[in-house]
């Protein structure tokens, strides 16, 4: 889940120090590169009107100050547009842990009803637990948020990408689409990523990139890798690969652990501290010799570094059925939720006593029991 932190720092660097921490992706997040940035302070600086004006001013104080009662209006947030999958990954919960639950898409109408209660929201990001493109609302959801200029992104397996869905996506100017991709493998890829094709993901993939060279249109396209003990040695090869593909971003990202089943992730944690150091400082080099973009996700942290979350501060993950959470991290509602919004105002949501009551607890210096597994606060793998 891409940390919204990063994104957010994005806003932060434009609007007078506004540290909106949007997109430390977690799961979505993604980073956002330059042309990115510049797009939100443009918009920022020059088609706020004074009530937005008002709402980013409070928002740099809350991201500033972290108070327990926010009076801002969230500028991001995070909607789960499906919770159905066609992939069932080696990582993933959601067609494992949570594969009992009620899968369903999220419908235009809800959409709509969600973004009405979001009026100062400047970036939305359209996956949550589960594969977007299933969701046959998704283009038009595009639609709507970018008809509202929101920046607008989402993750996704790359598996169902058609002409007609690439070229929709290109020609709405989507802002940033990411394909997940674990390995450059053929064997490996389908192993991490039970169900998938290989061959398929890389010729949709180029399809899109040459439909949005050949319309120079400016959708970022991306790859998140997440690393684990099956792929790590492969990240070196991995950033070739893309480079030749000519991807704008390769984003690294480490396993988050879900639910109790630690001795199902500890198949793949990568633990040999030594070992992440050297791929690391390979990949950097080899990043730089060809020139791609590499980001490791913010919670590559070093000991030393302060972890800090700015989550719950920033804006909302919204699940299918309309439960406010505190993060992508979080999707499941039935671990933590603040209410629903299918059922009462968000507005009395964002302050009511469960999510001040959580943001004291990122606060203190014992982290939330919910959080245990989250790789900003987790020592436990690297
Ligand atoms: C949950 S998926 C949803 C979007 C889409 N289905 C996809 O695979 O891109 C979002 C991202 O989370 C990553 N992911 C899944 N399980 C993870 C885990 N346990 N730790 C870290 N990242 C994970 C996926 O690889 C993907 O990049
Ligand atoms: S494709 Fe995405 S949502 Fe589906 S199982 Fe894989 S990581 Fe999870
Ligand atoms: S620390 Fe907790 S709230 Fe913050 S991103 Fe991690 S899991 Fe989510």
């Amino acid at each position: 889940m891409l940390s919204v932190k990063e994104e957010t720092q994005n806003i932060k660097t434009r609007s007078s120090n506004i540290r909106l921490s949007l997109n430390r992706d977690k799961y979505s997040n993604l980073t956002m590169s330059f042309k990115s940035k510049s797009k939100i302070i443009i918009k920022l600086l020059f088609k706020v009107n004074f009530r937005e004006l008002y709402n980013l001013f409070l928002a740099y104080l809350t991201m500033k100050r972290q108070p327990l009662k926010i009076k801002s209006s969230p500028l991001f947030l995070q909607v789960e547009t499906t919770n159905k999958c066609n992939f069932v990954c080696k990582m993933c919960y959601v067609n494992r842990e949570r594969k009992n639950e009620n899968k369903k898409n999220l419908s235009v109408k809800n959409f709509k009803y969600i973004l009405k209660r979001f009026p100062f929201a400047k970036v939305i990001i359209l996956h949550g637990a589960g594969e977007p493109l299933i969701n046959p609302s998704l283009i038009e959801m595009i639609r709507i948020a970018k008809k509202r200029e929101l920046i607008t992104g989402f993750f996704s397996n790359g598996s169902l990408l058609n002409k007609k869905i690439a070229n929709d996506i290109i020609c709405l100017n989507l802002d940033w689409i990411t394909f997940s991709v674990d390995s450059i493998s053929k064997e490996m890829y389908e192993f991490i990523r039970e169900k998938g094709n290989f061959d398929i993901l890389i010729d949709n993939m180029k399809y899109l990139l040459n439909l949005r060279n050949k319309l120079r249109k400016k959708t970022e396209i991306n790859v998140l890798m997440v690393l684990m003990s099956y792929n790590i040695k492969e990240l070196p090869k991995l950033l070739q690969f893309f480079n030749d593909l000519r991807v704008d971003k390769v984003a690294v990202q480490r396993v988050h652990l879900t639910g109790d089943d630690l001795k199902r992730f500890s198949k793949f944690l990568v633990t040999d501290k030594d070992l992440i150091k050297k791929i690391r400082l390979e990949s950097e080099r080899k990043a730089n010799q060809i020139r791609t973009k590499l980001v490791f996700q913010s919670y590559f942290l070093e000991r030393n570094q302060k972890r800090r979350c700015d989550w719950p501060w920033v804006g909302p993950f919204i699940t299918v059925e309309g439960f406010v959470t505190p993060c992508c991290v979080l999707s499941d509602y039935r671990i933590i939720n603040f209410g629903n919004l299918f059922e009462e105002e968000f507005s009395e949501i964002w302050n009511n006593k469960k999510y001040q009551n959580f943001r004291k607890r990122l606060k203190s210096s014992k982290r939330p029991k919910e959080c245990f597994s989250c790789p900003y606060y987790s020592k436990t793998v690297f």
